[in-house]
């Protein structure tokens, strides 16, 4: 059975090491699992309850089906003033009401280990909307990564990469697959 993953970068920036790790994670991800990139988080509208009724925004359907239709989550985020870049936050609060994290199994990863917070406060805010964050890891990198191809050239990170996306699928897994 082919596990979905949905890879989403905290990053808007052209040129992101994060938007840069989760293009890698398609290249590296193991043959049992399918890594697909959401890039529309920065199209969504900010987040008011008010318009949180159908009609939704288009970009809120778009997103709302993505993480549907994904068995499992990474998530490769910067900090941003010791916390949670904004268009992620706001990401996450569209699907605080609608659910989608449920039960869901979510990697964490980033660029730098000299960066708690925003892993801190994302593990505090998926573990509130029910997600299960099974992985919180700082690849190990070197310089500043701007493309996939920078990623995959460096074995290490490649490989640390690759361990998140086994470690997503195993725990996306039914229980009667996990044969490892
Ligand atoms: C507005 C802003 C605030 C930042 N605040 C922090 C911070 O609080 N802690 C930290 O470790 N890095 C901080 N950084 C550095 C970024 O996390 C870092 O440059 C990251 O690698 C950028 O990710 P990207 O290449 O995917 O855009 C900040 C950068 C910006 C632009």
């Amino acid at each position: 059975m082919t596990i979905h993953i949905l890879a989403i970068s905290g990053s808007l920036r052209s040129g992101s090491s994060n938007g840069a790790i989760v293009q890698a994670a398609v290249i590296v991800a193991p043959l049992e699992c399918v890594v697909t990139v959401f890039e529309g988080i920065g199209e969504l509208p900010s987040f008011n309850p008010d318009i949180d009724v159908e009609p939704f925004p288009e970009s809120v359907l778009r997103w709302r089906t993505a993480l549907q239709q994904a068995s499992a989550v990474l998530i490769s985020s910067p900090e941003y003033a010791h916390g949670v870049p904004g268009v992620l936050k706001n990401a996450l609060d569209w699907v605080v009401g609608s659910g989608e994290f449920m039960e869901k199994p979510v990697a964490l990863v980033n660029v730098s280990a000299y960066s708690p917070y925003v892993t801190a406060q994302l593990q505090e805010t998926l573990t509130v909307m029910m997600g299960r964050v099974v992985l919180a890891t700082s690849l190990p990198l070197t310089g500043r990564p701007s493309t996939a191809a920078d990623i995959v050239g460096q074995p290490d990170a490649a490989i640390a990469l690759r361990d998140a996306l086994d470690t997503l699928l195993r725990a996306a897994q039914p229980a009667t697959e996990q044969v490892r």
